[in-house]
């Protein structure tokens, strides 16, 4: 296998129902995770462009799913199966999906859900 110019790590961290801060994988993660896979594997970027791999916990469980892209170092977030397509047009053109980028607020966790926490 060769090395690919990107991985995209999809955070499919599952917490228990009621959980304050929920997770990924409750907000529909793991179907995103398979998506993006067949679909880079369709247009023939997954031998050498990108590969999608699972992760655990990214730690913006508040704006999952989440989606670590590398080695451009930004992220993905509240991704649905509706935004893969431009995320992998994105991947085939060299462009972010702007609207999707994580910006530094989104990785602060929202003070409601440390007090629900505890
Ligand atoms: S559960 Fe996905 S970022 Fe924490």
């Amino acid at each position: 296998m060769a090395q690919r110019k990107r991985y995209l790590f999809v955070c499919v961290n599952r917490r228990p129902d009621g959980t304050p801060k929920g997770s990924c994988a409750a907000r529909g993660a793991l179907e995103v995770h398979d998506k993006l896979k067949s679909m880079l594997k369709k247009r023939g970027l997954a031998e050498l462009q990108a590969r999608a791999c699972t992760s655990s916990c990214l730690d913006t469980c508040w704006v999952g799913p989440a989606i670590a892209v590398e080695p451009d170092n930004f992220m993905y977030g509240r991704v649905t199966e509706a935004d893969l397509e431009e995320i992998v047009s994105g991947l085939e053109s060299g462009q972010r999906v702007e609207r999707l980028v994580l910006q530094p607020s989104d990785y602060v966790e929202p003070k409601e859900l440390k007090k629900l926490e505890g």
